[in-house]
């Protein structure tokens, strides 16, 4: 794309406003198109024009709920990948292409009515939990909404923890804050606490440390988005539990979805 120049397509918003976090992490809101309908939880490709013209897409959780009038994304920057190694540098004004079709497994409707969910997430896994969490719908179905979210070091919390502290202050969301438990941990840097989220219920902890019952499929469901060896170790942890895989067609008791990487 030439200097200056605008890309003629109706796939193309308009970035709004851009956050860095430390280690590669970085947020970006943008304009939304009005016919653009998704349910919290759910992704889009989102991408910008490689060197030859041709769009480079990657499939990005909007971490918005389905409420705003902006979208926002959460990335983490790979230093060669193709995408974030560009999108890193984008600002305020830039344009970036998004194709308007929202899917995803992360929704509301794949599970079954309960009083608690559980939403586990490791690094960017946090961006559909980042549009849920700020969704009054989840409120209203679930008494009780335990985020979890592990990282490897502390300054990646960073998006998750300020977007919970926020959340006593929304408007919208305020009078739910209440109803939320947020259990953050890291694995390489000394933090308040520390562990594998994986660990830690199978030893019992996280239940001691939030005051909660051990998994039961008559009351708790689950939302799971990490990397592949995590939602896997954590779907056996859930299946043993005895709470079943659910899809939108099909609701159960638990949801998996893979975070998204250049
Ligand atoms: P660890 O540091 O022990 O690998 P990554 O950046 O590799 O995606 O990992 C993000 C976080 O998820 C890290 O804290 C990492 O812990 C944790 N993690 C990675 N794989 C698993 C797994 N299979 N089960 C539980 N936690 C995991």
């Amino acid at each position: 794309m030439a200097e200056g120049s605008k890309i003629i397509s109706p796939d193309v918003q308009t970035v709004t406003k851009v956050t860095h976090y430390s280690d590669g992490l970085f947020a970006f809101r943008m304009t939304r198109p009005q016919s653009l309908r998704f349910r919290s939880g759910e992704f889009v490709m989102i991408g910008l024009p490689g060197d030859n013209g041709k769009p480079i897409l990657r499939a990005y959780s909007i971490a918005s709920p389905s409420w705003d009038e902006e979208l926002e994304f959460y990335s983490i920057i790979v230093p060669d990948g193709p995408l974030t190694s560009r999108l890193q540098h984008i600002k305020e004004g830039d344009q970036i292409i998004l194709r308007p079709k929202p899917v995803g497994t992360l929704v509301l409707d794949a599970l079954t009515p309960a009083k608690r969910v559980y939403f586990f997430a490791t690094g960017t896994g946090f961006a559909p939990f980042a549009s849920l969490l700020r969704d009054p719908e989840t409120y209203e179905r679930f008494e009780e909404v335990i985020i979890t979210h592990t990282c490897r070091e502390v300054a990646e919390l960073t998006y998750g923890r300020q977007l919970l502290e926020d959340l006593a202050n929304d408007p919208l969301i305020g009078e739910f804050a209440h109803q939320v438990k947020y259990y953050p941990t890291t694995t390489r840097e000394e933090s308040a606490k520390m562990g594998r989220i994986t660990a830690l219920i199978e030893s019992g902890q996280m239940f001691t440390d939030l005051g909660l019952p051990p998994l039961d499929p008559a009351v708790d469901r689950a939302m799971v988005c990490g990397n592949l060896a995590f939602n896997l170790d954590i779907k056996a942890l859930l299946e043993k539990a005895g709470l079943r895989e659910g899809a939108n067609s099909d609701p159960a008791e638990f949801v998996i979805e893979k975070a998204f990487v250049d």
